[in-house]
């Protein structure tokens, strides 16, 4: 069992990962229309990368936006959440060895006791991001089962990594449950809303490059966002 879920399926993983998430990004600029969204991306060029980084950036910088300035306490949960799943997984000391036994690359590793702090993180923010989509009317009434699911997903690892990290219960099969809940993150990727690890910067730099060029970005005045 543990040869195959730390050999072939993990391999496999991250193999439909990378595919996926390079399709998702084919698809997303393929299917942008030529007379409608990419006219003067080419002519405007300049102007239309300044709108996409500035779009980019704004969204990616605590508060950088109008809309993470509008929601506060969201945006702090949503950060939590988001430096730890981004950072725990790849700066564990645990993971850089086995990275560095696989691939022979050497990542620099966090001490555990951060990346443990990372994990209560991640797991408090997703219980404030829960309550919140399940307490806010305009939020509850978008909520669906998919968007649950992409937070539980999201989560497994963590608290399954948890357990088996702090030896709660059996350590192999926590150990084991963890691996799985890794790969299934990374198999659910493209095919759930998880997929906008990479649409998000598609959109961005699209709508950025709207913004740039065709909707006042090339007047001297700032972007409404
Ligand atoms: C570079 C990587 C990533 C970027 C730029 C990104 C960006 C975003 C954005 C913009 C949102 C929507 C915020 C809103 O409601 O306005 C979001 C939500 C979310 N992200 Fe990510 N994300 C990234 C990576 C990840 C990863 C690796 C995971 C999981 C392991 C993840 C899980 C989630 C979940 C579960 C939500 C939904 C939160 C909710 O229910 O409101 N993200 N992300």
């Amino acid at each position: 069992m543990y040869q195959f879920i730390t050999g072939p399926l993990l391999w496999l993983s991250f193999a439909v990962f990378f595919i996926g998430c390079i399709t998702h990004v084919v698809i997303y600029f393929q299917g942008l229309d030529t007379s409608l969204d990419r006219v003067t991306y080419k002519v405007n060029t300049a102007f239309g990368v300044k709108g996409a980084l500035r779009s980019v950036f704004s969204w990616l910088i605590p508060f950088g936006s109008h809309g993470w300035r509008a929601k506060p306490i969201y945006t702090l949960l949503f950060y939590l959440f988001h430096v730890g799943v981004l950072a725990a997984p790849i700066f564990l000391s645990a993971h850089s060895i086995l990275i560095e036994r696989a691939l022979g690359i050497s990542i620099p590793a966090m001490p555990d006791a951060v990346a443990d702090a990372l994990t209560i993180g991640v797991i408090i923010a997703s219980l404030g991001i829960f309550i919140r989509r399940m307490i806010l009317p305009e939020v509850r009434i978008i909520t669906s089962r998919r968007d649950l699911l992409a937070l539980l997903i999201s989560i497994a690892p963590f608290v399954t990594g948890f357990i088996a990290y702090h030896q709660i219960g059996d350590g192999t099969f926590w150990t084991q449950m963890h691996i799985l809940a890794g790969e299934f993150l990374l198999l659910s990727v493209p095919f759930t809303k998880l997929s906008h690890i990479v649409l998000f910067f598609c959109s961005r730099i699209q709508i950025g490059m709207d913004f740039g060029i065709k909707r006042g970005g090339m007047k001297p005045s700032d972007f409404p966002w």
